[in-house]
């Protein structure tokens, strides 16, 4: 069976190409640079999905996996940063729905986020049910996108996973653990929020139960790991992994946000010091179940991080929101 993974090049696409070629099926790939290296189970197809039609890449596909989209975006290279969110994550997506449609593909599933519902959840875990409040252009790019994807393919399959680590991740969960292994002090020792993650392994096998699962056309769910964690134990558990105990002394979060905001910084504060915490039960109800743990995912990470540093000095240091 032929399986469409867009985004097959980035972050979670090499996983999802990686569980999907274990199970035998076939994958054609989608990105716009396709010189990515160590992806020989898959057939690249280079691909805008902003701009061009999708249909060729799609004829003979069961399955498409829509990963394809952008949660970071540099300032200074957009005048208008929310039609490029716009773009990028809700054109592309109607673009692709379109395509898909008139190519008969049987399932879509697509990437969002969880942050649809917001930044901070409400004192108890956010399920499918609560109503979407996306806060910035990425989550709101994200949302505009589900709905109208739910109007071209009503049966389509929705995942909105929160933060996603797992080896060759980037952003801001890399900066995390430059910080810990070079004993840089960091005042969050007094934060007592409570954030959930998903491995990306854990994610890949997930959309594996959604792509295969009779139950699952039509649902959105929300996917995590189960181990909610706050931002000093996770930056503890990583320590433990790494071998240098992070390094954390106490400061009022009150204070911690009123210097982020004077300088700037009050987004990036709000994913350290908040809490963001989602409910699986829903998919977890159609047998899908995290087979790693948090502490496996953090060790498979942190060793990954070490072998990639060994062999490149440097690694992607982009902003993500999610
Ligand atoms: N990482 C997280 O923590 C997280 C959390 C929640 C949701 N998500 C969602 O999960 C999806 C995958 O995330 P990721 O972290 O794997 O992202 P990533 O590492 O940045 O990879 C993005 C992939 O999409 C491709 N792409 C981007 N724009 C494209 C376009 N216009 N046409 C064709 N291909 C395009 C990229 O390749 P080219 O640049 O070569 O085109 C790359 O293969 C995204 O939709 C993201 O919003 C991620």
């Amino acid at each position: 069976m032929l399986v469409v993974i867009t985004g097959a090049t980035g972050f979670i696409g090499r996983s999802v190409c990686t569980r999907f070629a274990a199970a035998g099926w076939k994958i054609r790939g989608i990105a716009r640079n396709i010189s990515a290296q160590g992806m020989k189970d898959v057939e690249l197809h280079s691909l805008d999905l902003e701009a061009a039609d999708a249909l060729p890449s799609l004829r003979g596909a069961e399955l498409v996996i829509h990963l394809a989209g952008r949660a970071h975006m540099l300032e200074e290279k957009f005048d208008d940063l929310r039609a490029a969110f716009q773009s990028a994550n809700s054109n592309a997506t109607v673009h692709l729905a379109q395509a898909a449609a008139r190519a008969g593909v049987r399932r879509f599933i697509f990437a969002s986020t969880a942050k649809v519902h917001g930044e901070e959840s409400p004192g108890r875990p956010f399920t499918e049910h609560d109503a979407p409040n996306p806060q910035d252009d990425y989550a709101r790019s994200k949302w505009n996108a589900e709905q109208r994807l739910r109007h071209i393919l009503p049966d389509s399959i929705v995942l909105r996973p929160p933060l996603v680590f797992g080896p060759g991740v980037g952003a801001n969960f890399l900066r995390l653990m430059r910080l810990v292994e070079r004993g840089i002090p960091l005042p969050l020792a007094s934060v007592r929020n409570s954030r959930s993650l998903v491995s990306v392994q854990n994610l890949a096998d997930c959309i594996m139960a959604c792509a295969t699962h009779k139950d699952a056309p039509g649902k959105t769910f929300l996917v995590s790991d189960g181990e909610d964690v706050s931002t000093p134990q996770l930056l503890r558990m990583l320590g433990a992994h790494l071998g240098f105990p992070a390094m954390l002394w106490p400061c009022p979060p009150a204070v911690l946000r009123l210097g982020a905001s004077l300088l700037g910084r009050r987004a990036e504060a709000d994913r350290l010091l908040g809490s963001l915490e989602i409910d699986s039960n829903a998919v977890r109800a159609m047998g899908w179940a995290p087979s790693l743990t948090l502490d496996e995912g953090l060790r498979q990470t942190v060793s990954w991080y070490r072998s990639a540093k060994s062999r490149q000095p440097k690694t992607d240091d982009r902003q993500a929101v999610d």
